[in-house]
This record gives C-alpha cells, sequence and structure tokens, in this order.
C-alpha cells in the first residue's frame, strides 16, 4: 500500500545523486512521504430485523490540515468490533462527501443534505460530471469495500484541507452517509438488498405521490427507518453498529502530484434543454429487465457516452456494481480499453467472503503515463449484469483517478 512507494519517489531522488538506496525502512521515515494513518467510528447506528438505515452523519472525524489523501477503507462492525457479514447487514453504500460549513454552524441531525440551509453550507464536489444532485462525493462503495483496494498510489494523492481555498468565516467538514440493511429474518435477501417495493410495501414517494409507473425497486422504497418484509414469527434483537473507516494521508508538499476524482454513470444522459451545470443527467440506479436469447445469452448491457472537458493521465480505476453485476469497461474514444473493473463474488459465510455477495471489485493501476485520457475525448462507460432474473435498483459507476500532469 503506497510503502514502498514513498521509499521509491525518495530513491528517484538519491538516484540524482548517483547513489543506490534500496526501498528500505529508512525511507519511510523521510518526513515528506510519511504516510499517516487514521481510524475511526462512525456515530451509532441500531439495526433490527428487515430494518433499513441510511443515515447522515455530518462533521464527521477526518484528519485535518492540508494533506494528500492515499486510502479509505471501512467495514461494518457491531458492539463488540466485531465484522458484520454482509448476510445479516448488507452495506448498501456508504460516501463521503466534502463541503465548507460556516464556522459554529451546527447541521440539524438526519437532515438529507439538499435541507441543510445554503447559506451555511457550500459543497464540494467531484470533478465528475454529473451534477444533478447525487454522486459528488470523494469516496463511496458498497458490499464490495472490504476486498476492493483503494489507495492512491506513488506520489500522487487527492488534495484536501488547504485553508488558502476556504471561504473567509468557512470550514472545511465531512460528512458521510451509511446505508445498511439489516437482513436477519427476511423473506427475501436479494428483494430486501435490490430495494423492491413489495418487500418494503412502499407505494409512495417521500413526498407522498406516487410510485412512477414501472418504479418496481430502488433508493426511493428503502429509505431510512423502511422495513423489509420478515419470515413469519421472526424475531431478533436490535443490534448497535458503526463504520469503521480508515484514512492514510501524507502532509501536502510540493512532491505531491494531485488527482482529479471523477465519477461516471451507465445511466448519464444528456438534456440539452437543462441549464449549463445540469445538463448530465445521472439516474445514479437502474433495472435490469429478465431476458435471454441466443445471440447474447441472459446479458444486460448498460452504457453511456460521457465527454470528459479535461483528460489527464489515469492513475486508479474502479466499478461499483450490485449483485448480478459482471464486470464494467471503460473505453477510449477510439474503443481502447481505459480500465476494466470486475465483481468478486464471496464462496463462504464469513465477513469478508459471503457467498452470493460481491465481496471486492478488481482495480486499475496502470503505469503512471501510459493510460492517456485527451482533452475533450469521449469516453464510453459499459456496465454488464446478468439477466436471468430481473434486478432494481442496481448501479453502474466508474470511478477514475486521473492526474492532469505526470
Ligand atoms: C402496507 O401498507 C398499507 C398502506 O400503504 C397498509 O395499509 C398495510 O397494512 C401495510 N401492510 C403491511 C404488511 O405492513
Ligand atoms: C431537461 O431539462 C429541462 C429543464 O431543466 C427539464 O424541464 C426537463 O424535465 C429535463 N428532461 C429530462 C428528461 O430530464
Ligand atoms: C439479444 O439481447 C440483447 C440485449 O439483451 C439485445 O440488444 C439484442 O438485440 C437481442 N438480440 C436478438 C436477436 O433478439
Amino acid at each position: 500500500m503506497g510503502r514502498c512507494f514513498q521509499g521509491w519517489v525518495f530513491l528517484l531522488a538519491v538516484l540524482v545523486l548517483a547513489l543506490s538506496t534500496p526501498c528500505s525502512h529508512a525511507h519511510l521515515k523521510h518526513k515528506k512521504f510519511k504516510t499517516k494513518t487514521g481510524v475511526y467510528l462512525s456515530p451509532k447506528f441500531v439495526l433490527e430485523p428487515g430494518l433499513s438505515s441510511s443515515k447522515y452523519f455530518y462533521n464527521v472525524h477526518f484528519p485535518k490540515g492540508h494533506i494528500a489523501l492515499k486510502s479509505f477503507n471501512a467495514e461494518i462492525i457491531d458492539e463488540e468490533g466485531n465484522s458484520s457479514p454482509l448476510h445479516e447487514v448488507y452495506l448498501h453504500h456508504w460516501v463521503v462527501e466534502r463541503y465548507y460549513a460556516r464556522k459554529g454552524y451546527v447541521e440539524p441531525d438526519q437532515q438529507l443534505p439538499q435541507q441543510l440551509s445554503e447559506s451555511d453550507v457550500i459543497w464540494l464536489r467531484n470533478s465528475g460530471m454529473c451534477q444533478n444532485g447525487a454522486l459528488g462525493q470523494y469516496f463511496g462503495l458498497g458490499s464490495e469495500t472490504r476486498k476492493t483496494a483503494t489507495h492512491v498510489p506513488g506520489h500522487y494523492g487527492i488534495e484536501v484541507g488547504d485553508g488558502k481555498a476556504v471561504p473567509e468565516g468557512f470550514e472545511e467538514r465531512w460528512m458521510l452517509n451509511v446505508h445498511a440493511i439489516d437482513t436477519r429474518g427476511v423473506e427475501y435477501d436479494l428483494g430486501c438488498t435490490e430495494c423492491r417495493c413489495d418487500m418494503y410495501n412502499v407505494s409512495r414517494d417521500p413526498s407522498g405521490q406516487p410510485l412512477p409507473a414501472g418504479y418496481t425497486g430502488g433508493l426511493t422504497c428503502c429509505p431510512d427507518g423502511a422495513k423489509c418484509r420478515l419470515k413469519q414469527g421472526f424475531d431478533g434483537e436490535k443490534k448497535n453498529h458503526y463504520l469503521r473507516y480508515t484514512v492514510k494521508w501524507v502532509d501536502w508538499s510540493e512532491s505531491v502530484v494531485p488527482v482529479k476524482v471523477y465519477i461516471l454513470d451507465a445511466t448519464d444522459r444528456m438534456n440539452h434543454s437543462a441549464p449549463a451545470g445540469a445538463k448530465h443527467n445521472c439516474l445514479v440506479e437502474y433495472d435490469v429487465e429478465k431476458s435471454c436469447n441466443a445471440t447474447n445469452g441472459c446479458l444486460d448491457n448498460k452504457w453511456a457516452k460521457i465527454t470528459m472537458p479535461t483528460g489527464g493521465y489515469v492513475i486508479y480505476g474502479v466499478a461499483h456494481q450490485h449483485i448480478g453485476g459482471l464486470g464494467s469497461t471503460l473505453h477510449g474514444e477510439d474503443g481502447r480499453v481505459l480500465c476494466s473493473s470486475t465483481p468478486i463474488y464471496g464462496k463462504g459465510k464469513k465477513a469478508g467472503n459471503e457467498a452470493g455477495y460481491i465481496i471486492g471489485m478488481t482495480t486499475c493501476y496502470p503505469r503512471p503515463g501510459s493510460v492517456k485520457i485527451k482533452d475533450g475525448e469521449t469516453l464510453t462507460v459499459v456496465s454488464n449484469y446478468e439477466s436471468t432474473q430481473m434486478h432494481s435498483g442496481v448501479m453502474g459507476l466508474f470511478y477514475i483517478l486521473v492526474a492532469e500532469t505526470l
């Protein structure tokens, strides 16, 4: 995890001095590149059988100062600190968002981000093209969290905490949204994890309007507090849970090369009549219909073409998919593959290897400089799912880190 790399950067410096130095522990102590680690707990959230819990925690613990983020790993644990397996606590998603808040402002408990006062909070989105609300996060994954590499390699890092960029009277803060579903004793696991409206007995959206025609499942049907149908007579205790997250970073310095965070969505569609800055309509979720034929077998293929205003070098890439996902690929304008990321399904019982769940996604770490996106290049993101059965509320996101210089 980036450790030898710090040595490697140092090594380059020493090579200039015509010295030959191996990647040894001593170099890790080199002040400039010393990786720091923080392990934090989210506030507590309480689950009970069938409960969907989507909590918004504001001003959460996060490293302070002008730094470059190197990795963000997380998992759900219980009161005793044990890892909660996905077949008990399904981690639908967690996201970490960055914002400036007026000093002294206290975020009201459990309000949605869009409900916070606009004069007190300024959201800092990633560089992706979806600008219509969701997908503004810096980090975020779901059930695949435990086995997905997130480290930013080499002398690259995600720059945050630059005090000079903060408006007068404001300070930088972080928000954490954790959406977990307690599937102990439920009648139909996939129905609960895919947020099927009939399983949650939901027929209206949060504003009380009937659901759109054909809407059978997705986030609208498993909001915070919704209950998925249990097997008759099942009774289980309430349990406390936390998201434990580990952040690694280095202090900011001229030797760190910043990377931009892009999140591309296979449902991104252009709306040319929308105002500038909102032309990319990203639905975030979509449904996979049950369909098989002789040519393609049972394969659902969703894709979007997305133009990158500025390009650069891909340093890291990973896709995010839900159960049924078969992998996702990001192509350049000429069809070349920029990154391909595939789900890893669990095979056992233990936390980190739960059968039937996506426990990890493969990642791309191209040799820096080898995968270039041109300014104005149109990329294609393709998301594949198996379609032997229908799936509701699935996702096809691609997360890339792009360095504008090497
Ligand atoms: C489902 O919701 C309806 C109202 O929308 C309610 O009348 C009914 O009792 C609910 N059923 C269950 C099993 O909770
Ligand atoms: C496109 O944008 C216009 C203007 O904001 C809006 O009224 C319309 O509903 C949008 N169309 C779609 C399909 O989202
Ligand atoms: C087979 O299915 C795919 C996607 O499900 C579709 O695009 C294609 O047109 C179908 N082919 C035939 C011959 O029906």
